[in-house]
Parts: C-alpha cells; sequence; structure tokens
C-alpha cells in the first residue's frame, strides 16, 4: 500500500509541530469503557506520532497533554491521568534514549503531584543532551498563565534596573520570558476529534501557525493521519500578511 510519506517534501518540512491530542473520552465511550481507557490507548498514538517526527526529521514536536483547566475533570480522571503519565515516562524513556530524543516540559510543574513532577524531571534529565528530535510535553499548561507569568517577569525585571526604556519591550523580550524561549514557532498546530478551537494553547507562538483539523479521535491516530496533515500543510500558501503576487516575484 503506498504511503503518503512519499509526497512530503523535505525542503519544507515543518520544524516544529504542535499536537492538541483530543477525543480521548469520545473514544472511551464508543469503546463502552471508562474515560481512562481511551486515555490509556492515547499513549499509542503518542508514541506513534513521535516516532514518525523523529524519523521525518520534525525537530520539536509539542503535545497538550493537561491543561490548567483540566484539574476541573473528576477526580478519579485527573489521578489516572497523572499515574498514566508516570508510568509512560518511566516505560518511555529508554526508548527516548535509544532515538535519540529530548524531552523538555512547559507549564507550572510546580502544581503537579510530587510523583508525576519527580519523573518528569528524571526524563528531562536522562534526555538533556539528545539532539535528533526535541519532544514538548504542556503539562498544567495554558497560554494565558504563560503570558501572565511572562508579564510578571519582564516588569520584575524593569523595577530593578530603573534606567530601562519601555521601548525594550518588543516581540524577541517577550519571546526570551515564555516557556518555550528558544524553541522556534510551530509552523503546524494539528488538533484531532473535530473540534474547532485553541483551548489556550501557545496563543502568542500560533500567530503565524497553520491550523488543521481532523475527525480523527486521538487514539485513532496514525503515522499516516500525521503524513496527511503534512502534505495538506504543505499545499498550502504562508503569506506572513504579504500578498500571493509579492511571494512569487
Ligand atoms: C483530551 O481528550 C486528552 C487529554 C486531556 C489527555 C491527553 C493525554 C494522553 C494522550 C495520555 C498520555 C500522554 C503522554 C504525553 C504520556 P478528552 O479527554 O478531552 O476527550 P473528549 O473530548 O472526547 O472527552
Amino acid at each position: 500500500m503506498s504511503s503518503l510519506k512519499e509526497h512530503i517534501k523535505i525542503e519544507t518540512l515543518p520544524k516544529h509541530i504542535a499536537m492538541i491530542m483530543d477525543g480521548n473520552g469520545r473514544w472511551a465511550k464508543q469503546h463502552s469503557r471508562p474515560r481512562v481507557f481511551g486515555h490509556r490507548n492515547g499513549v499509542k498514538a503518542v508514541r506513534e506520532v513521535t516516532e514518525a517526527c523523529a524519523e521525518l526529521g520534525v525537530e520539536y514536536l509539542t503535545l497538550y497533554a493537561f491543561s490548567t483547566e483540566n484539574w476541573n475533570r473528576p477526580m478519579l480522571e485527573v489521578n489516572a491521568l497523572m499515574t498514566l503519565l508516570v508510568e509512560t515516562l518511566s516505560k518511555e524513556v529508554k526508548t527516548l534514549q535509544e532515538n535519540n530524543i529530548k524531552l523538555k516540559a512547559i507549564g507550572d510543574l510546580s502544581k503537579l503531584p510530587p510523583k508525576t513532577c519527580e519523573a518528569l524531571l528524571k526524563a528531562i534529565e536522562d534526555t538533556a543532551d539528545n539532539e535528533r528530535m526535541t519532544l514538548i510535553l504542556a503539562l498544567n499548561y495554558s497560554a494565558r498563565w504563560e503570558i501572565t507569568e511572562a508579564v510578571k517577569s519582564i516588569v520584575s525585571n524593569f523595577r530593578q534596573e530603573s534606567e530601562k526604556s519601555l521601548d525594550e519591550i518588543d516581540d524577541l523580550l517577550i519571546d526570551r520570558n515564555l516557556s518555550t524561549a528558544g524553541i522556534p514557532d510551530p509552523e503546524l498546530l494539528i488538533r484531532t476529534s473535530g473540534e474547532r478551537r485553541i483551548s489556550n494553547y501557545l496563543l502568542w507562538q500560533i500567530a503565524y501557525t497553520e491550523l488543521y483539523f481532523t475527525d480523527t479521535l486521538w487514539p485513532d491516530f496514525r503515522k499516516e493521519d500525521l503524513y496527511k496533515a503534512i502534505v495538506n500543510y504543505q499545499s498550502r500558501e504562508r503569506r506572513f500578511g504579504k500578498t500571493s503576487e509579492q511571494l512569487h516575484t
């Protein structure tokens, strides 16, 4: 069977892909199982997408694993998600090492349960020297939280250095104060499960990102679905505010 992978142009491969992994609960419902069953099956999709990105040469993959709003879910589900995270991290760190993948996390990690935080920090430390690809988990993350933190840090810095001018506040300074400092903005954002929302994800960073929505539920998402999204992305004209004519002269 032919694969869409053959249609991907390496020259215009996105350097950074961001994902909103949605639809685990609905997938579980379709299978008449509890929501947690959907999350457990979502891990397979995480593996597939990570592997596919590394194989293609994507440099950064950011996954929205838990938002600041997700604490409002039933306690049983929150606890199960946290446990799943510890389990997955301890199981998969070996695979990350073998594949030279660095793990990072963005979000307010201090509020995670101690066991989850420990497992995460250990996996980050163990993979710190890997260079092939960076896998970024957005955990207890929301873009408004991140932007608020950036504002706090800039203001605090300005208070300490009275001679600073407001003109020093620009895109670059804000970039440097976000949790994604040093990471290029994603060129492609994929959301599964048919929802067409951004849900407080990377709001600053997606100013010019191409958005791709698919009805596939996250636990069903496979490499071929990723290839399809990339081929679609590569068929678009990215104008960054210019006209089409300007781009082609
Ligand atoms: C959204 O589906 C999914 C989540 C909030 C959790 C995503 C977590 C995983 C895929 C598990 C493991 C992740 C890592 C990185 C190890 P939903 O529950 O909102 O689905 P619904 O909209 O159908 O209810």
